[in-house]
């Protein structure tokens, strides 16, 4: 008898052959997330799952499926996953690094640069037919060249944000928690204190939830900007909306929320700010790649092999 798994979401159909070729697989074809209570349902008699970041795991849901034995995330991040309830119950967890890395890198530097650059400010001035006249000091930027990126976690898509540095003149500054001899490497502080553009790049972890709040922003140069493309809650909304109120920075780029996908109003009445739907990973590319790896994994352990990339 096939392994029997639950994927939540649709994937690429060249995967997807492959996983159903060597699995019993119940697919949740539904728009959106799975509800909670059809997750819970179907986990019931499943040995491997295939989320995604929207699907909360947690121990009551893993209780739920007493025969799981891999939870494939398609994700880098696994913040969705008590991994300690998956440890104590002997669940294998994995993700997907790497395969998303340049992905995730290049749309940070769309956000740095729209930011920067206003492009989303000037194009919504053009659609709401209130654009008058060329000017010497129309909607100015600020320019990169010679200006300091902050960047925060200094993991595989830190660095490789860190990489494209030079490209546009910027020096950089990585604060992250390992002991490993990373240059340009700071204080949380002094880099928020020194940057012109502040990017974040570490996981949601109880250490890094708000760890951007009121007093690092109010560390931050006026003139500086903030972008996010990690997870919303390692950035205190309600501070970022204080902040940006009181001019104490100079603009931010969000592309994760606390609680996706709402974006309150309070966030969407700035000019300054500039706002995308959780897209850092979303090439066709990359995200056939991440489902070929999720696949990978749960087809590994349940041929009674490791996974590829685990989470521990
Ligand atoms: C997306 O947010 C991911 O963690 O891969």
């Amino acid at each position: 008898m096939l392994p029997r798994v639950l994927l939540t979401r649709r994937i690429p159909s060249s995967v997807f052959t492959r996983l159903t070729g060597q699995c019993d697989v119940d697919l949740y074809d539904g728009e959106g997330a799975i509800p909670r209570p059809e997750l819970k349902r179907r986990l019931a008699d499943k040995e491997g799952v295939i989320s995604v970041l929207t699907d909360k795991i947690d121990a009551e849901m893993m209780d739920a499926g007493p025969a799981l034995k891999i939870i494939a995330n398609i994700a880098v991040g696994y913040d969705n996953i008590d991994v300690a309830a998956a440890r104590t119950r002997g669940i294998i967890v994995s993700n997907t690094p790497d395969v998303l890395t340049e992905a995730v890198a290049e749309f940070t530097w769309a956000l740095i640069l729209g930011l920067a650059r206003r492009v989303a400010e000037g194009d919504r001035l053009i659609r709401g037919d209130r654009w008058e006249t060329w000017g010497l000091d129309f909607m100015l930027g600020m320019e990169l060249r010679g200006k300091q990126l902050g960047i925060i976690g200094g993991g595989r898509i830190g660095r490789a944000v860190a990489a494209k540095a030079s490209a546009f003149g910027m020096t950089t500054a990585i604060a992250s928690r390992g002991t490993t001899h990373t240059p340009g490497r700071m204080s949380l502080d002094e880099l928020l204190v020194t940057s012109d553009v502040v990017s974040i790049h570490t996981p949601l972890t109880p250490e890094t939830h708000h760890l951007i709040d009121r007093r690092a922003l109010a560390r931050m140069k006026r003139s500086a900007m903030l972008v996010n493309t990690a997870r919303g809650p390692v950035v205190d909304e309600d501070a970022l909306v204080w902040a940006l109120g009181e001019h104490l920075i100079a603009g931010a780029a969000l592309d994760v929320y606390n609680k996706e996908p709402d974006v309150s109003l309070a966030l969407r009445q700035f000019e300054n700010i500039l706002l995308t739907p959780h897209l850092g990973s979303a090439t066709r590319e990359t995200r056939t790649a991440m489902a070929d790896l999720a696949v990978r994994n749960v087809l590994g352990v349940l041929t009674g092999h490791e996974a590829l990339t685990p989470v521990t």
